[in-house]
């Protein structure tokens, strides 16, 4: 936006911009963010702060070339372009592509409506690779189809995105039914609907099921929307919602090899009070020890969010098919399996996750590069 005045007192330059709105910038934030403090190159900041006055003092403002040149009593003059004063709105995050609304879902998500991709398009295109990206985001869960018969062919579409997040299970891990599991996931019982490793620090993002083979009879998947059935909660019984979020509970995973333990609340909000991480997977909390006065009413809101998970009006329910990936966000999509019967035919999932701030940094270099396509 283009400036129609400015207004220099000596701790803080006011703007008033063409629509006739203004922001005060105080002068510790305009030498803060001064271009001239930046390395030219890598654009960090190389400014020590504290060598500054806490309120340096304006004497003048001028625009110049699509600058904004400040003087200061202290000799310093600073460009700064227009356009990084008016991306600034007091107040508001600056846009970002990453910032998708999660549509919620309930059992209207059905097998015939859940997005669905075909795997090469992505793998050539970065219009197709953020398209998939974008619906993923928005609803939680997408299926890629029509993938190649190799073991890494999912790999390599989640590879489209980002690094693959090791975790104690490997880089990659394989859904079979294995002898000597250390996982019920490797193992042909049915799985109830859970978030994957909520005993890490932080939970792996994004999920990636790519079906070899599902042949034998039952391993069917289903799925339900985390922050559907935490907002319904919040609704319906506010107390139990509260519980979930603040009070803390232990995961915990332990074999031959590793331990690994956090407390965390189910329910994890933003500052701002929105749903950003749902934790749960009966298998892996640990024996509550919350204090005696609210462990009553802390079981009471666990299954209360528990029965929702059972909830057929919250369930996606489908049966992969060789060729096809579910890929989802395990911070908010539960998922699980009916069992199936070894017997009757071979199941084989290959898996492995994304992390969500790998995934976020390509959809903004996807915004760069597509929406300059688009330009074009
Ligand atoms: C898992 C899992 C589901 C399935 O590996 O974490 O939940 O369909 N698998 O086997
Ligand atoms: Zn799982």
């Amino acid at each position: 936006m283009t400036i129609d005045d400015l207004l220099v007192h000596p701790d803080t330059l006011v703007v008033t911009w063409a629509d006739n709105t203004s922001t005060s910038f105080p002068t510790i934030w305009l030498r803060d963010n001064c271009p001239s403090g930046l390395h030219p190159q890598t654009h960090e900041r190389l400014l020590d702060l504290l060598a500054l006055d806490a309120s340096p003092v304006l004497t003048s403002a001028q625009i110049a070339h699509g600058d904004v040149v400040l003087s200061y009593e202290d000799g310093h003059a600073s460009h700064m372009p227009v356009a990084l004063l008016s991306a600034d709105r007091r107040g508001q995050r600056a846009s970002d592509a990453d910032a998708i609304a999660p549509q919620l879902w309930r059992a209207d998500m059905t097998a015939a409506t859940v997005p669905r991709y075909a795997a090469a398009p992505i793998l050539a295109e970065d219009h197709a690779l953020n398209a998939w990206m974008q619906a993923t985001a928005k609803y939680g869960i997408a299926i890629v189809d029509h993938l190649e018969d190799r073991t890494s062919a999912g790999v390599d579409v989640a590879q489209r995105i980002g690094f693959l997040r090791e975790t104690n299970f490997g880089t990659t891990f394989e859904v079979i039914n294995k002898p000597d599991p250390n996982n019920l996931a490797y193992t042909s019982v049915a799985l109830p609907l859970h978030t994957d490793l909520p005993n890490q620090e932080v939970p792996p993002g994004y999920q990636f099921l790519h079906c070899l083979a599902n042949e034998a009879t039952g391993g069917g998947s289903l799925f339900a929307d985390g922050f559907a059935m935490a907002e319904d909660l919040r609704t319906e019984d506010p107390e139990a919602f509260r519980l979930l979020c603040e009070v803390p509970i232990p995961f915990r995973f332990n074999d031959r090899d590793a331990d690994i333990r956090v407390y965390e609340p189910v329910i994890t909000l933003d500052r701002s009070g929105e749903v950003i991480e749902i934790r749960y997977n009966a298998h892996l909390a640990g024996i509550f020890d919350m204090p005696s006065e609210i462990m009553p009413d802390y079981y009471r809101a666990y299954r209360a969010y528990m029965a929702k998970t059972r909830d057929p009006k919250y369930r996606l329910t489908l049966k992969l098919k060789g060729g096809e990936m579910v890929v989802f966000d395990n911070r908010r999509v539960l998922h699980g399996r009916d069992s199936f019967d070894p017997a009757t035919g071979f199941r084989h999932l290959h898996g492995c996750y994304v992390d969500r701030g790998e995934f976020s940094s390509r959809l903004r270099m996807l915004a760069r590069t597509v929406s300059a396509a688009k330009a074009a």
